[in-house]
């Protein structure tokens, strides 16, 4: 088999000689059960969820998936509802004091606290054109976003603590423990922690991610699920079609949408006490 896939996965012989996304990638290298667990969750998604948060796809300040075969840095902005109910999850921290730290924003949730009056916002990634557009973006307002360039493959110099951490990282067990990792790292005592991800996408290594949260002091206070919506370009939509039609034999006489939406759930870790 190729080296993305293991022998029993039921997508390896369409997409070996592709050029594809980590993400995709990811979803290539899962179990047959693990890969039509991801299928039918997206299926469901698209079809029976119709969630507010694809109520407005227009990113605001333009999107940078194009078609979707190769994405920089892995990057897949959300759709505006989704950032904004990111956002709200904060309605009842105190935006003067609450210090917040983003790791990983191409869905700009750094402008948006910042624009909502949170004074202690700190935002780190690896993308200078990224870092640049929020700089500009918030530059006006009276306290803009801290902003640190940095890959995270080679650790994060920040000296602060976070009382909440959000993070949307790599679908791939060490991305997204690596990312995890630096949040942990960043949280003070009875910090909050918003892990944004598509569990199927890690398939059932999920169970290690949370598992190393729980041996930092943390617990699952809350999972949301399909909480993000992302539009998809339209080269992952169409691989979405034919994988749900061929793949998982999902009717065709069930219209399917025009605009396809990836999606990920909200995992909520806490240290404050299990009540
Ligand atoms: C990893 S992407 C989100 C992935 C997405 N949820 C998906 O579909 O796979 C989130 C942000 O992390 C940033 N990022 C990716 N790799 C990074 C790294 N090694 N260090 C720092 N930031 C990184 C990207 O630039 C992007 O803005």
């Amino acid at each position: 088999m190729g080296t993305y896939t293991k022998s029993n996965s039921i997508l390896a012989p369409l997409w070996r000689a592709v050029p594809l996304n980590a993400t995709t990638q990811q979803v290539l290298g899962l179990e047959r059960s693990e890969q039509r667990a991801y299928l039918e969750n997206l299926w469901h998604f698209n079809h029976e969820s119709q969630p507010a948060a694809t109520a407005n796809h227009t990113d605001l300040y333009g999107s940078s998936h194009g078609i979707g075969v190769r994405r920089r840095f892995n990057q897949l902005p959300c759709t505006v509802a989704s950032r904004k109910a990111r956002a709200d999850l904060l309605a009842h921290e105190d935006p003067a004091n609450c210090r917040i730290l983003v790791l990983g924003d191409d869905d700009l949730l750094s402008v948006e606290l910042a624009q909502r009056g949170f004074r202690h916002v700190t935002v780190a990634d690896c993308d200078q054109q990224l870092l640049a557009r929020i700089r500009a973006e918030t530059s006006a307002l009276a306290t803009p976003p801290h902003i640190i360039a940095a890959d995270f493959q080679a650790g994060l110099v920040w000296d602060g603590k976070a009382d909440v951490v959000f993070l949307d990282p790599p679908y791939s067990l060490a991305g997204a423990a690596a990312f995890l990792q630096l949040a942990i790292g960043s949280a003070a005592p009875k910090a909050r922690v918003f892990l944004m991800i598509n569990p199927y996408v890690i398939g059932r290594d999920f169970s290690r991610l949370i598992a190393q949260a729980v041996h930092a002091g943390f617990h699952l206070k809350q999972q949301r699920p399909a909480f993000n919506s992302y539009p998809i370009g339209w080269f992952g939509a169409t691989i979405l079609r034919l994988a749900w039609r061929y793949l998982l034999g999902a009717p065709s006489d069930k219209p399917t949408p025009r605009q396809l939406y990836f999606c990920s759930d909200c995992f909520e870790l806490s240290r404050d006490q299990v009540s």
